[in-house]
């Protein structure tokens, strides 16, 4: 897609979705979840999110992170039932409502990362396990794993932490059944992703799954599912060369916007952030897009011109969902006529 198209579309994001004033709302950095009582609307904003804060609002990114998962729920609904019920706007699904396990399952296919908790970061400081996979010496920085490993995490609002499968277990965050199982599937899954993938010129390297049990108590996949948010994707053409050579592998990835922040701002602190340079919205919504079309290899379609609330409030209320009025269309009212 053009980046005039873009460029365009730069002052029409879905971040904040109040207006529509559906009530018992909760926010996620990226998602607005709603209750309405026997499921879930799940709207995935254009809200960018790093740092654990929300650094800018990237045009059509909710459409499409909505959309990748989507298409892999489809893909995988026959190794795991999903909370995917259906999608009323690109940007929002109906969801199955479950009880989330508070663990994040972390499948990693290869030995890389840069961050202090990184596998490789912890490789290259001398450990050979990690969260309980046995690692032989002599790997490099962004070799494959023979075999893919799982290194669950916490899921917390603040840093995620590491987690044994026993501790797991002792917490009571899930029953010895329920992690064998869960985890069996998201090994299956991560095996599942890196074939489709690789159909498609790309290398699924790591993820994170969540799942938690629906109303009826069965187990379910919900959450997002191989998106670039929760993925990492490299492109498969160059891997082997550039690994031989020492050379980090091509991404599409958006380490450029954090640099920005990173070098104009304290991204840490809690003051409030800068506005990021328009250029880079732009170059961070087209790899999104080039993201979207290379992993599903079908083009992506925008939405029409039109304001991105206006859309989804015609979309809900069409599938039912009980929505406020417009407030700008009252201000469109024509005034002083009785
Ligand atoms: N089917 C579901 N039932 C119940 N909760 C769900 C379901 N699907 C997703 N969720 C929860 O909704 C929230 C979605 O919010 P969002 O993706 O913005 O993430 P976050 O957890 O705030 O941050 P991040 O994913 O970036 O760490 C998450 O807490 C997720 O666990
Ligand atoms: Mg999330």
């Amino acid at each position: 897609m053009d980046r005039k198209t873009i460029r365009e579309s730069l002052g029409n994001c879905l971040t904040d979705t109040s207006d529509l004033g559906i009530g018992r709302l909760s926010k996620g950095k990226v998602r607005d979840v709603y209750d309405l009582d026997d499921r879930l609307l799940i709207i995935t904003t254009d809200r960018q999110s790093a740092f654990d804060r929300v650094l800018a609002s990237i045009p059509f990114k909710g459409q499409i992170l909505n959309q990748i998962s989507a298409w892999w729920f489809d893909r995988t609904k026959n190794l795991i039932q999903n909370h995917l019920i259906s999608m009323p706007d690109p940007a929002a699904i109906f969801a199955r409502k479950c009880r989330v396990f508070q663990v994040e399952f972390i499948v990693r296919g290869y030995l890389t990362g840069s961050t202090n908790t990184s596998a490789w970061t912890q490789y290259n400081s001398g450990a050979r396990e990690i969260c309980g996979n046995k690692l032989p010496d002599g790997m490099f920085k962004n070799q494959r794993f023979e075999k893919p490993i799982i290194t669950p995490t916490t899921k917390s609002d603040k840093h995620d932490e590491s987690i044994t499968p026993a501790q797991i277990v002792s917490r009571k965050l899930m029953t010895r059944g329920q992690w064998d199982e869960a985890s069996d599937i998201a090994l299956e899954l991560f095996r599942r992703g890196q074939k489709t993938a690789a159909e498609h010129g790309l290398i699924l390297v790591d993820t994170k799954y969540e799942m938690g049990i629906d109303q009826d108590g069965r187990l379910t996949l919900v959450d997002e599912l191989h998106t670039p948010d929760s993925s990492r994707y490299w492109l498969s053409g160059t891997y082997e060369e550039r690994f031989l050579r020492n050379q980090e592998p091509e991404n599409i990835d958006k380490e450029f916007l954090r640099l920005w922040f990173v070098q104009n701002c304290d991204p840490y602190g809690e003051g409030p952030l800068p506005a990021a340079p328009d250029e880079l919205v732009v170059e961070l919504s087209a790899r999104y897009v080039q993201l979207y079309e290379m992993i599903t290899g079908e083009r992506f379609n925008p939405p029409p011109d039109e304001p991105a609330l206006t859309r989804l409030r015609r979309n809900l209320r069409a599938a039912g969902v009980q929505v406020e009025e417009d407030k700008l269309s009252f201000l469109d009212e024509p005034v002083g006529r009785f």
